[in-house]
């Protein structure tokens, strides 16, 4: 099974760039002809699908996602409106359905017809922040989904650690090292698949394995050193991971021309 994972696309009303300078529909647009060269089971666009939550950028990223048919699971992040999220799911060809919410969260229990892990989508967006929350009560709702013992992927927006990246952990999420202890308890999940960060990091943690994806519009720069909110002119990314029976193995795949070679020892 293949998985490909697009993040943080931030879209913008037809004819808008992202600070005057990034066209953010260019790159969904791109990842996702990236996407369909490797003829995954399931895209999933892990947050922040639009800009402002704005109905002009909706529509725009309706149209943009219009045709893919692939099975596509559309998680809601901090730059999101989730009832608008939950429209485009229902009318785009191919979008999974997500569970009844009780609040308004916007979740996900899928298994694909062809089997594969059980893909749970966590809702970790906050009212009015662009940090993410989960609460006492969501976290025991998640022990309780894990007790079933399938073997499970969980993805949600916010990465449930510290980056390093100080002006991103400003934005982290509050109960993430709750969850991570939560996860820990149980054997059954392989890995836990997360947007937010604007760049590719692995954190691993009490045999839990998180990954964040780069973004498909702009990418956060590394700073480890405390300086203030920076980006960086590397191209977007997307995450190609390959589930079989051993287990996950997740490639990163920039989304620039890359032309393959052969060398010479290899004729
Ligand atoms: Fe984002
Ligand atoms: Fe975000």
């Amino acid at each position: 099974m293949l998985v490909v994972q697009i993040s943080d696309p931030h879209i913008y009303a037809h004819g808008q760039l992202m600070e005057g300078r990034v066209d953010t529909a260019r790159g969904l647009t791109v990842a996702l002809e990236q996407a369909r060269r490797f003829a995954p089971d399931l895209i999933i666009l892990s947050g922040d699908l639009v800009n402002d939550a704005d109905p002009a950028q909706y529509e725009h990223l309706a149209d943009l996602l219009a045709g893919t048919e692939l099975p596509l699971l559309l998680v809601a992040g901090n730059h999101d409106d989730r009832d608008a999220v939950r429209a485009i799911a229902s009318t785009t060809s191919g979008a999974l359905t997500p569970l009844p919410s009780v609040h308004g969260e916007l979740e996900y229990d899928i298994v694909l017809p062809d089997g594969g892990p059980r893909f749970l989508v966590v809702d970790t967006v906050r009212a009015d922040s662009h940090s993410g929350l989960l609460t006492s009560e969501r976290l025991d709702a998640l022990d309780q989904q894990l007790s079933t013992g399938a073997q499970t992927v969980v993805v949600q927006h916010h990465p449930p650690f510290i980056s390093g990246i100080d002006f991103m952990d400003h934005y982290g999420l509050e109960g993430g090292a709750e969850e991570l202890d939560v996860i820990a308890r149980h054997r059954n999940v392989l890995a836990v698949l997360t947007g937010h960060l604007h760049r590719y990091a692995v954190h691993i943690r009490s045999g839990v394995t998180v990954i964040t994806s780069p973004s498909s519009a702009a990418q956060v720069a590394l700073d480890l050193s405390g300086g203030g909110t920076s980006y960086t002119e590397e191209p977007g990314s997307i995450l190609l991971h390959r589930f079989d029976d051993a287990g996950v193995t997740s490639h990163v795949m920039p989304l620039r021309d890359s032309d393959t070679w052969r060398p010479s020892w290899a004729s």
